[in-house]
Parts: C-alpha cells; structure tokens; sequence
C-alpha cells in the first residue's frame, strides 16, 4: 500500500513539555514494594530500592512520577508515612482492598525520585479530606522551616523542603468507585478551597484538577464545565484518564482506540476554552492527560485476589505486541496535541499496568511498550511538526475512517534532529511511505527502526524479549524526497539530523 507524507519545518503544532513524557506510581500492588522497593533483592541499594528498577526507568527518561495515587490517595492520610518507620500505622487501604504498611512515604518516595533523577507530580487526597489536610501536607513538603509541619519534616531528617511544583487536587472524583465520591459542585467547591490555601501556602505550584475519569462517564462534559466554573482562575489544568482494552480480540477496531483518544483532547480542550469565555478570562487551562495505556489483560486474574494482603501481583498485564502498537499510537495523539496537553503519564511504570516488570528476588525486564515509549520519550521532544497524511483507511466495529497510516513528526532545533514516528496499522500490508520533507537542507537519514512481530499476541518475559526494536533499510535520502518502507503492524522511529561538519 502506498502513502504521502509532508511535512515543512515552520508548519508547527507547539513545543513538547518535558512532561508529556511522564510516569506513575501508585501504592497499588507491586508497584511500590516488590517493585521499585525490595530490601532484600540482592540489587537493592541501602535504602531498599532496587538499582536495576532505577536503570530501567533512567533508560525511559521519565521527567516526572505522579504519586502515591490513583484511587489510593482518596483514602490515603499522608501522615502515615512520615516519621520512625517502626511507629507507622498499618491500615486497611479501601481502594484496592489491601494491607498498606506505610513503609513507604512521602520522603522516601522524594528520595527515590531523586535518586532515578525525575520529579514528583504529588496528589492530595480529596476524598476523605479536605483543604486542611491539603494545606498543611503542602506546607510539610514545601515550606522551609520555621512552622509546626515544616519542622516536623525537618525533626524526620530532611533538613531541606521537596519544592515539588505540580499537585494533583484529587483523583477521579466524578468515580462512584472513588473513597469520598463527589458531584461537580461538590468536588468544585471543596478542589477551589484547596487549591485556594495550597497556593497561599506555596504560590509557586501548579495545580491539577479531576476531569472526567474517562470520555464514557455519564457526566462527562457537564464535570469538566462545573469544575472549570468554580476553579478557573485557581487550577492551570484539568486532567483526563484513558485506558484501552482488545477483550473482544478485534485488533483492527482495538489499533483504531487512539481516535477515541484524539477526540476524548479536542472535546476537552474545547470545554477549557468555553468556561474562559464565558468568564471572560485572560487564563488558558491546559491538559493534564495523567494516566492512559492499555489495561485488560489482568482483569479475569485480579478478581481472584485475596482481600487484605500486602503488595499481591494486581493489574499485572502482561503486554503483547498489538499492544505496543496503540501505545505508539497514543504517542502520536499525545504529540499531535502538544500544544495544549502539557503533562502525560504512562500509568503506571513498574508492574502494575507497566512498562517495567520485576521478578521478587529476580530479573527486571522491559515489556513491549517500553519500546514506543522510550523512543518517544528520547526522541520526541522539540517542535511537533503538521504531518499530513495521504494513505488509505479502514472501517471498524466502533471507528469509521482509521487511517492505515498515524505519524508525527518533531524537531529538535539546537540538536539539529527531525525524527517522524509511524505506526502502520495494516495487519497484512506493508506501506511504502512517501515523505516530501520541505525546509531541511543538509539534514540526512541517520537510521529507520521497526518494532514488529509476526505474531501480534507475542511477548517479553523475564527470560527474553522477542518484542524489540530492529534497524531497517533504508534508501538514500535526496533532496527532499524519502522512501521508506514501513512493515505490516509496526511501530517505526525515522532519524535525520543535520550535517553539522
Ligand atoms: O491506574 C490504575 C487506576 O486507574 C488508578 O488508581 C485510577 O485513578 C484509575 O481508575
């Protein structure tokens, strides 16, 4: 099949966020103990942390982890997990029906993060609490000394406040699986209150509200607009939540999610620009897309977890190649809308829902969506660039018109690289890519790699990977002109840089 690229250099979308390429981690299976925690693993280093997690998200380069939940923060009081480790209360965490041992903290968690060198996205818990909580959570971990929370964190042995920037002002609240569940006025008001003191606290932060927990909600829309009305001028984003699951094994209609995805942004980007003008502000509210990825294959297995035990393997899907492919394709949706998506998170980052995996006393592996997400996140960060696209389409069970062909170019100005990613979403043909690339004298090809496998249900395992990147051939590249060929069911990173000798 063949199809039409062209792309110019001054025909740009907006500038990636270093934060599009964010992570999560929440206290939710094995995420944190059993995952990025394990004393006992013979990698671990001397606060616990295993070294080989670490390597493996430094390797991502993830520019900031949102923490500790997720559906965990509704519940969660951040005062468990300061102080003696000894004396912290071992509770009964309600979202996932677990036993939480408060191991882990705020400031252990602080020093993970820097030890992986990324930040912290922090969320306050808007469930079972409120305002006070809130203000005084931020003023222990952002205020330097000299008042009752920021010494008590000081008395714990962290002379130096954590200054983290971005809070999450809740989670999911529109969920009636949510701890604390609310309407939109309810969470509007009590999101507009804490916002309000969190800013007083610390005026240099930024703040995230709950949008709709995904584009299916009932109320979704109608959330987003009251929440807007009562926080536009305190919050500087609202956030969406995508996941995409393939149970009905139909992968032409599953590789075609991320138009849900596409439309799920426009539709919120254009909810943020209605509640402006009706307030007549000067503010832009931008996007936080703070969890999406592909989650289903635990489901069957999760709901035969024993209730009320530590860390048991929750959400751990085992990703296959087609998988891989909608993320890439959800990449490419998240950098088409780099203008107004500013955030991201690829929820989550080690085995619950991860691209890493880890065995108790063992190996750390990178699953099939480490790929698209590591070439992203190397590769894509700079001026997105217009693609348009000639190509073939396809109907499926719920999208009409998928294009076979999704790609996005970006263009990395001081390095003097332009990198087009590209998705071919034919299971049977081969696209043989046409791409007229105008502005870019003395750029040449650096390379073309492919993540492809015959076998669209093959995976990585502990033991090895048969889903990984290979370099392709390549043609000359002249003058403006590139040929490339993309194989059936890939996922391809096309490099060029400039001659700088
Ligand atoms: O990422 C797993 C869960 O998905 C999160 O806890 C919640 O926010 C979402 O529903």
């Amino acid at each position: 099949m063949k199809a039409k690229l062209t792309l110019h250099g001054e025909f740009a979308i907006g500038e990636t966020d270093k934060r599009l390429y964010g992570s999560f981690i929440e206290h939710l299976g094995r995420a944190v103990y059993n995952g990025i925690y394990e004393p006992n693993h013979p990698l671990a280093d001397e606060l616990g942390f295993r070294k080989d997690v670490i390597d493996l998200v430094r390797e991502l380069r993830v520019p900031i982890v949102r923490y500790p939940g997720g559906n965990f923060v509704s519940g969660y009081n951040w005062e468990d997990g300061v102080g003696p480790a000894g004396q912290r209360p071992v509770r009964m965490d309600l979202a996932w029906m677990t036993r939480e041992s408060n191991r882990i903290g705020v400031n252990e968690f602080a020093e993970w993060a820097r030890r992986t060198g990324t930040d912290v996205m922090m969320a306050v818990n808007l469930g079972t609490r409120g305002p006070d909580e809130a203000r005084n959570f931020t003023e222990y971990c952002n205020f330097p000394g000299g008042t009752r929370w920021s010494d008590l964190r000081r008395s714990h042995g962290v002379e130096r406040p954590h200054n983290f920037k971005l809070w999450c002002l809740g989670n999911e609240m529109d969920g009636p699986w949510q701890i604390g569940h609310k309407t939109a006025d309810e969470y509007g008001r009590i999101a507009a209150e804490a916002a309000k003191v969190m800013r007083w606290t610390d005026p240099s932060i930024e703040l995230v509200v709950c949008g709709s927990s995904n584009a299916r909600m009932p109320s979704f829309g109608k959330w987003e607009e009251t929440v807007l009305d009562h926080t536009y001028e305190l919050a500087d984003y609202v956030s969406l939540h995508i996941y995409f699951g393939n149970p009905e094994n139909d992968t032409p209609n599953f590789l075609g999610r991320s138009l849900e995805m596409e439309s799920f942004i426009k539709t919120v980007t254009g909810i943020c620009d209605l509640v402006k003008a009706k307030k007549q502000s000067k503010k832009t509210i931008n996007l936080s897309f703070d969890e999406w990825n592909v989650w289903f294959h635990s489901q069957d297995q999760d709901a035969k977890i024993e209730k009320w035990i530590e860390a048991p393997p929750r959400l751990e899907d085992i990703y296959t190649m087609e998988d891989a492919l909608v993320a890439g394709c959800m990449l490419i949706t998240l950098l088409k809308n780099a203008d107004r998506v500013k955030i991201a998170c690829l929820a989550q980052l080690v085995n619950v829902i991860a691209p890493i995996m880890t065995e108790v006393g063992g190996t750390a592996w990178r699953q099939t969506i480490f790929y698209p997400f590591k070439d992203a996140s190397t590769w894509g960060r700079g001026r997105v660039l217009r693609c348009p696209v000639r190509c073939e389409r396809y109907d499926s069970r719920e999208y009409a018109g998928i294009p076979y062909l999704e790609t996005v170019a970006v263009h990395h100005e001081e390095e003097g690289r332009l990198t087009i990613f590209a998705v071919n979403r034919s299971l049977e043909e081969a696209i043989e890519l046409e791409a007229g690339i105008f502005g870019f004298e003395g750029y040449r090809l650096i390379g073309h790699t492919a993540l492809y496998n015959e076998d669209l249900k093959a995976i990585n395992a502990a033991g090895g990977e048969k889903v990984k990147p290979a370099a392709q051939e390549t043609a000359p590249f002249e003058g403006e002109a590139l040929s490339l060929r993309l194989p059936p069911a890939s996922w391809n990173v096309i490099r060029l840089e400039e001659r700088r000798d």
